[in-house]
């Protein structure tokens, strides 16, 4: 038995072959701080967020694509776990997705989180080979491919060739700087005091990053945070568009850094190709008209489904297995090691 996992900055995402995806929830967790037991994970964390007793607390444990509270992304990765499926599988074997660029002791503390469930065998894949295999494009061959997947709390932008990765950065910027940023200004403009979750709400709703269409409303609603009652502002789509644009551009610095930085030999590859993006924030209102304007004559194509593009990868790359497995030294294979 095969388990895929992709734990996300905002989101967790489970997969088997034969079942597809099974779980796909928000990354947070709920515990009791006097007793620090598990309350609840996923969904039903996610709804009492904000309005929890002041003994509970609510965390994302996976801050910037990085593991920031271990045992709390073990407990959430043993519950998820254990739901697939529940008795019927006996020490499965698990591939997950880990950020490009990631440092041998994070890929530890990632195994570590995960192996503590029974599990057998974790396999490791590279976020931006697991979304590029998702959105279909095949990175075995040896024409450059450039993917972006932009999530909740990084952007991994790569090039990939034969298997691996040409050239690549992870910007540790993506849909929940947006969401900080617009908390923030609403708090400077309006005296408005809004959760995450609104912010969040917001960009899903009227958030773009260049304006196209009609310049829609979005109700904020909040706390006065001088007089402390409830209150509620009406704000414009134009006027947000510079807060989303901002970590936008961020973003695309980061994916032209990573053309020039590929390989000339690649870069013929790049302009035939084209660019394909993944990930939840793929799909704010303007991207490929911000990014064709700031990266001429790059096609662009957001992908399908983009959120599902790294488990969908995940699930793709099992096939792999068996060649790690045998060691087969030389052959292509987009699996890190097995641990
Ligand atoms: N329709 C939409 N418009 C704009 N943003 C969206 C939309 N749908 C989802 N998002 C944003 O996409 C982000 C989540 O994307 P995704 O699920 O790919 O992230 P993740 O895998 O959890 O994070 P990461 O890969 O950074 O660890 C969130 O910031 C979410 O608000
Ligand atoms: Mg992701």
């Amino acid at each position: 038995m095969i388990i895929a996992i992709d734990i996300g900055t905002s989101n967790t995402r489970v997969a088997t072959k034969n079942e597809g995806i099974i779980i796909d929830e928000p990354s947070v967790i709920t515990y009791d701080t006097y007793t620090d037991s598990i309350i609840a994970v996923g969904k039903d964390a996610y709804k009492t967020i904000g309005k929890t007793p002041e003994r509970v607390k609510a965390a994302f444990p996976i801050a910037d694509g990085a593991v920031t509270a271990l045992e709390l992304v073990e407990s959430m990765v043993r519950i998820f776990i254990g739901r697939v499926g529940k008795k019927k599988i006996s020490m499965p074997k698990v591939i997950t997705a880990v950020p490009g660029g990631i440092t041998e002791v994070e890929k530890r503390a990632i195994v570590n989180a995960i192996s503590s469930y029974g599990v057998r065998t974790v396999y490791l894949i590279e976020s931006p080979k697991a979304a590029a295999i998702g959105a279909g494009l095949d990175i075995l061959e040896g024409q450059g491919k450039l993917v972006a997947d932009l999530g909740g709390g990084t952007a991994d932008i790569a090039v990939l060739s034969l298997g691996g990765v040409s050239a690549g950065i992870s910007v540790k910027k993506a849909g929940n700087d947006m969401d900080n940023n617009i908390v923030k200004y609403m708090k400077n403009k309006y005296h408005l005091s809004i959760g995450k979750q609104m912010a969040e709400k917001c960009k899903k709703s009227i958030g773009t990053v260049k304006m196209i269409g009609p310049d829609d409303t979005f109700v904020m609603k909040g706390r006065d945070f001088t007089r402390g009652l409830p209150k509620a502002v009406e704000v414009k789509k134009s006027e947000l568009m510079p807060i989303y644009r901002k970590t936008m551009l961020e973003i695309i610095r980061g994916i032209v850094d990573v053309l020039e930085n590929t390989p000339p030999e690649l870069n013929g590859d790049l302009i035939k190709n084209g660019i394909v993006f993944t990930g939840g924030l793929s799909q704010i209102e303007g991207l490929k008209e911000l990014v064709s304007d700031y990266i001429r004559n790059l096609k662009i194509k957001i992908a399908e489904n983009p959120s599902d593009c790294v488990i969908k990868g995940i699930i793709g790359s099992a096939e792999y297995i068996k060649k790690v497995e045998k060691k087969t030294g030389h052959e292509i294979n987009p699996l890190l090691a097995a641990y």
